[in-house]
């Protein structure tokens, strides 16, 4: 069952002028990347996360991709003009669905895409109408991550696949740390495993399962650092009171990363018979 509220919280988030400014911090990936130090630069580390999930899901020339809480479109984007893929990609942010079609007029591959408003707890598409499923880094807004997983297997073909990206909850972590994720997550964080038995539960064979915990912590710093250094710039989009109330929220996502115990992950299945 959906929780209305809270997805009007996010959306609300998503549709406003602080995030439109995020927007110049993260470019067209809204996800951590495959850094190895908060030294390298965001973007073309969270492409790389972007392109090693295709290699996991098995993504392949002409196939028909739903991408649920597709941001505004960068990964899309990527698919349709590097693999040739049909990519409905969709989402609760009517503002991310406007840029997104904005920022894909005249780009390679825009006529293989399609933008449309879809909650991904209850999808309005036909049983067995996908041959992927994608989904990054969206999840944890999820109060009902297993509905979404359903509706996932629902919509994808026999022999389909699934691939995900997301913020977890890494090893065991002690009160004080689990106070702090509560603290930037409602919905609370799934373990990997958790996606595993998730996916498997809807009928989908684990096919690929990689910790990428190791990349939070520089993910993290790196995106801060960025948004102090880009401080003027934002504000002129959203206002100072804004801005200085997102670097304190990313005090505490780097403070929850640096336990370690905010981890990051991939996971990709196969529609079985059932
Ligand atoms: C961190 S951003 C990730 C965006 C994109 N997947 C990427 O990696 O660039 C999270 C996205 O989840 C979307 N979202 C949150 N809850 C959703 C829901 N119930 N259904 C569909 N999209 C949702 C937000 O609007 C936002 O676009």
């Amino acid at each position: 069952m959906s929780d209305e509220a809270f997805q009007r919280e996010i959306t609300a988030r998503y549709d406003a002028p602080m995030y439109r400014a995020m927007l110049e911090v993260w470019g067209d990936q809204i996800h951590p990347g495959l850094l190895e130090s908060e030294d390298e630069e965001l973007y073309p580390a969270a492409v790389k996360a972007t392109e090693r999930l295709a290699e996991l899901a098995e993504i392949r020339n002409g196939i028909h991709v739903l991408e649920t809480a597709c941001g505004v479109g960068g990964t899309a984007r990527f698919l349709a003009a590097t693999m040739g893929c049909r990519v409905t990609a969709t989402n609760i942010s009517r503002g991310q669905l406007e840029t997104s079609v904005e920022w894909t007029e005249g780009k390679p591959g825009a006529d293989l895409i399609s933008y449309e408003f879809a909650n991904f707890e209850e999808l309005a598409y036909d049983d067995a109408s996908f041959d992927v499923y994608w989904c990054q880094d969206a999840l944890l807004f999820s109060t009902a991550r297993s509905t979404a997983i359903a509706e996932a297997a629902r919509v994808v073909k026999l022999g389909g696949t699934i691939a995900i990206t997301d913020l977890t909850v890494a090893g065991d972590p002690d009160a004080a740390t689990t106070a702090m994720l509560a603290d930037i997550s409602k919905p609370g964080f799934w373990s990997l495993e958790s996606y595993r038995e998730a996916l498997d539960a809807a009928g989908f064979d684990v096919i690929a399962s990689e910790d990428w915990t190791r990349h939070v912590l520089p993910s993290f710093l790196r995106i801060r650092a960025d948004i102090i250094a880009k401080k003027d710039q934002l504000a002129a989009i959203a206002g100072v009171a804004e801005v200085e109330d997102t670097i304190e929220r990313y005090h505490l996502w780097c403070d929850a990363a640096a336990t370690g115990n905010l981890g990051w992950g991939a996971v990709a299945g196969r529609k079985r018979e059932t």
